[in-house]
Formats: C-alpha cells, structure tokens, sequence
C-alpha cells in the first residue's frame, strides 16, 4: 500500500515535470499560446475550486481531499449508496475514464446534468434552450439524475461556474476504471420529485418572497 503510494507520488512529480516544458516553449515563442494556456489552468483550478468546496467528494469519494485515494470515482462500498425510499442509488465515477467515467461525455452534458439535472447518458449533448419539460429543447420526458444529487442548488451557480467543474472533471482528473452499478429509481427517473412545486423555481423566485425581509 505505503509502496504503491510512493510510486503515485514519483509519477506525478514526472507528470509535473512534463507539464512545466511544455509550458516554457509558448512562453518564449508567442505570448498568445501563453496566455492560452494560463487561461485553460485558471479554469480548472476554480473548477477544483468549486468541486472542492461544494462537497463532490462527500458522495463520489474523497470527501473535501483531492491527495484522497479513490477522489471522485464514485462508490466502492455499500457505505456509500442511498436508500431513497424502495430505491437504492448511487453516486458515480467522476473521473475522466472512458469507459466507466464522465471520459464518455462532453464538457456540455456535464453543465446539463448540473444546470437541469439531465442524466449525461440519456440526454442528447446539446445547449438546452428551456427551462420547463417540452419548452425549447428541454426533453419533454425528462431523464433526471438520482436523488439526492443536488443539482437542485447548484443549478443556480453562474454559466461559468458550471463550466468550470466541468473542465476540471475532465481536465484536471486522473482517470479512474471504477463502474458504479446503476442506481434504481421510479420508471419516471424522478420526474415527480423535480417539479417547480417541489424544488422551486429556476432562476429562484424574486427577493425577498413571503420568507424573507
Ligand atoms: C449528496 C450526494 C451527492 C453530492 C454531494 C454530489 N453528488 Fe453527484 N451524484 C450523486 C448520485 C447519487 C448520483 C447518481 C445519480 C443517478 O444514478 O442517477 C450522482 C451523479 C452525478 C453525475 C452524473 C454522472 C453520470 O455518469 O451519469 C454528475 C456529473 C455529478 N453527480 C456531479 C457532481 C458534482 C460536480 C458534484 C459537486 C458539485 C456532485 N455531483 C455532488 C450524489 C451526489
């Protein structure tokens, strides 16, 4: 275990290494790749960000650590599925691997799974134009992730925000071969549980509503 993690900690000085030369040659050649560059890091650091202070690694492991063995590849142990009423669910590998991780889909499906909470694997990879089932391209049977993934909350975060998570799950992760089994759910994937009544409107209602002052 100590051995395999020296080796991890060796090979991601290597990786470091590789990243600061390629780095360099933009630098000196042409300040415009440059600032490419630093534009494309400053986007996945406020993703690892926002990832980590939003809690991603309390369901999909790892906690709030990135140095975490196992950060984002989803669930491992039963210790880590919900009961949500009959149903038993479970938070998925969000690391970028290809074939059991977000590596399947693209930075835009990620934002709709957390703008409108549309399954990535069930939902065409398109700019969504509604809002509400049936309006604009908004899939008039929608297939929503399980509970308790709170896109609910997040949905509200800025256009860039969601962006930015989404380049650093795909960007800024190791991929990890994990394949969480499927989480079970109503045949409607939660359509009644994410009605305007239930999970309120989006945008939120104007402030201050009867709540508030
Ligand atoms: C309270 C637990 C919880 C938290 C916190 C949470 N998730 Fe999830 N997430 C889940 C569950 C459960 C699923 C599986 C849903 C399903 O099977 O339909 C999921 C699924 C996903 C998926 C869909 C993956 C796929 O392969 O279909 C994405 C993307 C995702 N979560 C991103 C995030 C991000 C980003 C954060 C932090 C901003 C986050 N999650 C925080 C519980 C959580």
């Amino acid at each position: 275990m100590t051995r395999n993690w020296l080796v991890g900690v060796a090979g991601g000085v290597a990786v470091l290494g590789a990243v600061v030369v390629v780095v360099s040659r933009p630098l000196e050649g042409s300040p415009v790749a440059a600032s490419e560059t630093a534009a494309v890091d400053s986007q996945v650091l406020r993703g690892r960000y926002l990832v980590i202070s939003h809690d991603c690694g309390g369901c999909h492991a790892g906690d709030a650590n990135p140095e975490a063995p196992g950060w984002l590849a989803g669930r491992t142990d039963t210790i880590q599925d919900f009961r949500i009423g009959p149903f038993i669910t479970r938070p998925r590998n969000l690391t970028p691997d290809n074939t059991t991780g977000l590596g399947r889909f693209s930075e835009r499906q990620i934002f709709n799974a957390l703008r409108y909470g549309l399954r990535p694997g069930e939902t065409p990879d398109v700019e969504i134009t509604g809002t509400t089932p049936g309006v604009g391209n908004f899939p008039e049977i929608p297939k929503y992730l399980a509970i308790p993934m709170p896109w609910p909350a997040w949905r509200h975060m800025p256009d860039e925000d969601l962006w930015a998570i989404a380049a650093y799950l795909k960007r800024g992760v190791k991929p990890v071969v994990n394949k969480v089994q499927d989480s079970d759910g109503p045949p409607d994937f939660w359509a009644s549980e994410y009605t305007v009544e239930k999970i309120g409107k989006y945008p939120a209602a104007p402030y201050p509503t009867a709540n508030e002052r």
